[in-house]
């Protein structure tokens, strides 16, 4: 671990950018294989802003990488009925490997039920129940793109898991729960906090690896942090001047810890790269069945 006076920062939006090139090459000879490009059909449902622009970017990055991509945008008033038939289609689609649904749905709809209807082998987000069990398993599967996103950064800069001590801030289905999976996997020694967490800041500083998915902007401070830690800001946080902010305080914890990764810059672009990621994995099982 660097202990020196300020962290390393981590180019998540450098290492995303050539992952994604060495991902276009896959692509490439995977086309070949199958006869057609790698697919990706994402459903977004509602107006949701904030919706709007990660689908635009997600669709931006597939087909940049040679993955075809379809969006199918239905009316915020959508019937479950007329939502759960559109995945029943793409699921029976041959030219189509991933499907992904963009979260968060209209209040009318279950989003546990329409996660359960995609297939688990076009689970390109990993929240089927099947692929989530499998993650806990160990065993291989797809996994949810933002904690991937975090292991590949690890990865990068060099720092192995194994016997560390990790401690993940938050506990939701989509980051929190499935980073403590990765991570225990690695193998860390790995702790999950939350809301009820006593003792927070003294919990924290006892992470080798601190992964910050709290949605609070600038949360963790400079005394929650171990010299020489790798500190990971999963947040992604608009405050009301407009600018963006991650769950960590950046230009304080910067000065103690030994790796950081900025926001946006940081884990954002890997979430996009790792999508990217899962869609050739789904087709490149489809290949070989
Ligand atoms: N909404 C916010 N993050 C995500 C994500 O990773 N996948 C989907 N489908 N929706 C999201």
């Amino acid at each position: 671990m660097r202990t020196d006076a300020a962290a390393a920062i981590i180019d998540g939006k450098a290492i995303a950018a050539r992952l994604r090139e060495e991902m276009a090459g896959e692509a490439r000879r995977l086309a070949e294989r199958l006869g057609r490009p790698p697919g990706l059909a994402v459903i977004r449902v509602g107006d949701d802003p904030a919706s709007e622009v990660y689908v635009r970017n997600k669709r931006r990055a597939a087909e940049k990488a040679g993955v075809r991509s379809w969006e199918y945008h239905m009316p915020a008033d959508t019937p479950r009925e007329a939502l759960l038939d559109k995945i029943a289609e793409l699921n029976a689609d041959g030219a189509v490997d991933g499907i992904l649904v963009q979260l968060p749905l209209p209040g009318h709809l279950d989003e546990d039920e329409v996660v359960a209807a995609v297939s688990p082998e076009k689970d390109v987000d990993g929240f089927h129940a099947h692929n989530v069990g499998r993650l806990w398993q160990g065993r291989p599967g797809l996994v949810p793109c933002t904690p991937l996103g975090v292991m590949r950064l690890l990865e990068e800069i060099g720092v192995d898991p194994a016997g560390k001590r990790a401690v993940v801030l938050g506990r939701s289905q989509i980051v929190g729960h499935p980073m403590a999976a990765l991570l225990l996997n690695a193998p860390a020694t790995v702790t999950i906090c939350h809301s009820r967490t006593k003792n927070l800041p003294a919990v924290s500083r006892e992470a080798d690896i601190l992964v910050a998915a709290v949605g609070r902007p600038r949360f963790v401070q400079r005394d929650w942090v171990k010299p020489g830690a790798v500190v990971i800001d999963v947040g992604i946080n608009r405050l009301e001047d407009g600018s963006l902010a991650g769950d960590v305080d950046f230009d304080a914890v910067r000065s103690v810890a030994g790796y950081i990764t900025p926001v946006p810059g940081g884990v954002g672009p890997m979430t996009i790269a790792m999508l990217l990621a899962n869609t050739l994995q789904a087709a490149a099982a489809r290949a070989r069945a």
